[in-house]
């Protein structure tokens, strides 16, 4: 049995769609399990991973762990926690989402974060398998309402160009970690097939819509008061605006890799793909997000 946190997330959830299709069974964790679809062969259970004390009966029985948490302020005691009750539960092998650039010289706080966890998890005697994924797709559809409304996309790491990478491809990476043998001790950098910046961002949306979108370059200030009208915490918006000074810089965020392909066997999804798939929730008319 494999246990699933962050199943109402974006890789988490995708995670126990692809689990589900083949028939292993799934504990699929959650705060707010209530809100998550059912799916075959999947039991939801609430969860919360910063409670360390009532995470036994979470584990019970599980021979396998997906570790993921959205970037919470208790994002290592969170981990560390599920950690320590996995392999008190009997838990063998623990597959962890963490980030590119994890080290303990990040230039963002996320990445220590990740550092950090990621050492517990290699000290932790249990096998492992790290997924360090580039910057996620998804995060573009935070953006929907202004493309929908005013039909720009925004960011402010300039002219930037990174290997960003669908959660779904995350997912099956994921999958194949944590039911094929051969993925113990890896660390695996996840990236898409190609850099891209935000000017092609603003072209493929146009192209796929139909409507001609425009990328906004912002500056630092203006990007912290989106993003705290966004409803960021400060130290959230402080990572992500060291992360885009850093791609700005030129710093090594472009370099592509093929480990989803060779994992999974399939190329992965490109920003085009991306934008077909999600061209629903991007069309202008449709309404806002509540
Ligand atoms: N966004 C990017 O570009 C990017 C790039 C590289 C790496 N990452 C890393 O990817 C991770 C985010 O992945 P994601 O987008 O799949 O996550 P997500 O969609 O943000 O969802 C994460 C889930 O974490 C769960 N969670 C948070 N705190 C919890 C707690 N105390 N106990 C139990 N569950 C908790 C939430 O579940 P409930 O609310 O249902 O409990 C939520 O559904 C982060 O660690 C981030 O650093 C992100």
């Amino acid at each position: 049995m494999i246990v699933v946190t962050g199943a109402t997330g974006n890789t988490g959830g995708e995670l126990l769609r692809l689990l589900s299709a083949t028939g292993v069974r799934v504990r699929a964790l959650s705060r707010r399990p209530h809100e998550g679809p059912p799916l075959p062969g999947v039991e939801w259970m609430i969860a919360d991973l910063g409670r360390a004390d009532d995470l036994a009966s979470s584990f019970a029985g599980a021979e396998r762990l997906f570790l993921v948490t959205g970037n919470v302020d208790n994002l290592v005691r969170a981990q560390k926690n599920a950690i320590a009750a996995a392999r008190d539960a009997g838990v063998r092998h623990v597959v962890k989402v963490s980030a590119l650039g994890a080290s303990d010289h990040s230039k963002s706080v996320i990445g220590l974060w990740h550092f950090i966890v990621e050492t517990e998890l290699k000290r932790s005697g249990l096998d492992w398998t790290i997924l360090r994924p580039h910057v996620f797709m998804q995060n573009v559809l935070a953006q929907r309402d202004a493309i929908r409304s005013e039909h720009v996309v925004r960011s402010p790491a300039g002219d930037a160009a990174v290997p960003m990478i669908d959660t779904r491809d995350i997912a099956a990476v994921a999958a194949a970690a944590l039911t094929e043998p051969g993925h113990a001790g890896k660390s695996y950098t996840l990236t898409g097939p190609a850099p891209i910046g935000w000017h092609e961002v603003a072209e493929i949306l146009s192209d796929v819509l139909g409507v001609p979108i425009r990328y906004v370059p912002e500056s630092e200030d203006d990007a912290w008061h989106r993003l705290h009208r966004e409803g960021l915490p400060a130290w959230l918006i402080g990572a992500q605006l060291a992360l885009a000074e850093y791609q700005r810089q030129g710093g090594g965020t472009g370099i592509v890799t093929d480990t989803v392909e060779r994992v999974t066997g399939r190329a992965p999804r490109s920003f085009r793909d991306f934008a077909l798939d999600h061209a629903a929730a991007f069309a202008p008319g449709s309404g806002p997000t509540t």
